[in-house]
């Protein structure tokens, strides 16, 4: 059988020598990310080098916010931060319709993309979904704790939904504009799905995912939609049931036989633990194929369970891709 498909989150990024000059000649992330030319070539230099089965476009989860005023910037070691929002009002100003006219060099370096991709390699398109999105237009910043978005949870949950509801129908204007463009699969990042519990989850990963992946599967048929509820644990099965999407991706947390247990759902994506490529040597080969016998023949497409750590050597990714390259699946007795 062929090997299984690699590509990793975060490919494109600051590991990488080239990236790194680049940025150095070409200015901040955003600059980069917002210039077709640049953001072209960032997102091939992993191609490159290590040939991976598919290409993610170099952009950010957070264009959506920036799109609909709420000023993205980056400050020197505080990672994203954006306008907090404040209160209904603020929420009622939101505006879905500016997402794809506000972010036309995406769409234009997806067309520059595929045109130099060769075309057996995927592209794929992204999104933040939308508890992300509002937990960082909440808070206006990352870091992982979000009080000001606990508070609304407990507070105006009402409040909330509607936040979402705004932010489903953005992000799926965005992930069919960029189908358009020529993303031939598109992935939803809902990174911090882990801190919802129970109903919470149902109620604001789950329902905003269910209402994209059906208005994109009905507008764009035929496209994979990977969908990655970050941290979902026992929830990850009722996420791929519930909400129709068409390959699942797993976080690093989740076991080899919990893995395989969802594999038995339909296709998974993941889960190398980005602390073994960063390691490399005996660990990183063993835990890729560790990962690689317990997925079996079934549907795989192997990535990490997050993304790549920045201080990873290159040349641990080309062992990486070496090694599951050269793993044999067992055929099917
Ligand atoms: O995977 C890829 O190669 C495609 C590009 C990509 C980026 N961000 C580029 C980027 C993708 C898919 C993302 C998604 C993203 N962005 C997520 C979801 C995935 C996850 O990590 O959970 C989130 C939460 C964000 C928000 C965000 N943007 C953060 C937390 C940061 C890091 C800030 C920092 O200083 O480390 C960013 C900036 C960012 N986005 C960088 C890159 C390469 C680093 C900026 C730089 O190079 O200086």
């Amino acid at each position: 059988m062929d090997p299984v498909p690699i590509w990793l989150m975060r490919q494109a990024g600051r590991y990488l020598p080239e990236y790194r000059a680049l940025r150095e000649e070409a200015g901040d992330f955003l600059t980069c990310a917002n210039t077709p030319e640049i953001a072209t070539e960032i997102t091939l230099q992993p191609i490159r080098r290590f040939a991976f089965d598919a290409a993610i476009v170099f952009s950010d989860i957070l264009i959506i916010p920036d799109a609909m005023g709420r000023n993205l910037r980056f400050a020197e070691g505080e990672g994203p931060l954006l306008d907090p929002l404040e209160g209904a009002g603020d929420v009622a100003s939101l505006d879905p319709e500016c997402v794809v006219p506000g972010n036309q060099p995406l769409m234009d370096t997806l067309g520059r993309v595929r045109a130099a991709l060769d075309p057996d390699t995927a592209l794929i398109g992204f999104a933040g979904a939308p508890f992300t999105l509002a937990a960082y237009m909440i808070d206006g910043r990352g870091g992982g704790d979000f009080p000001r978005t606990r508070d609304l949870m407990r507070d105006d949950p009402d409040l909330l939904d509607r936040l979402l509801d705004v932010l489903s129908r953005s992000v799926a204007a965005l992930l069919i504009g960029e189908i358009d463009a020529g993303a031939q699969a598109v992935q939803l990042f809902d990174s911090w799905a882990g801190l919802l519990n129970g109903f919470a989850f149902d109620r604001w990963s789950i329902g905003p995912a269910r209402q994209i992946v059906a208005e994109v599967h009905a507008a764009r048929p035929g496209i994979p939609f990977i969908g990655f509820p970050r941290g979902a644990g026992d929830a990850y099965a009722r996420y791929r049931a519930e909400t129709g999407i068409d390959v699942l991706q797993i976080d690093q947390g989740v076991s080899l036989p919990a893995m395989a247990d969802l594999q038995r759902g339909g296709p998974i994506q993941g889960n190398l633990d980005p602390e073994l490529l960063l390691a490399g040597g005996d660990a990183l080969r063993a835990g890729a194929r560790a990962i690689l016998d317990a997925a079996g023949e079934g549907p795989h497409v192997f990535n990490l369970g997050h993304g790549v750590i920045k201080e990873t050597p290159p040349d641990h990714v080309a062992e990486l891709v070496a090694t599951v390259r050269g793993h044999h699946r067992e055929m099917p007795s």
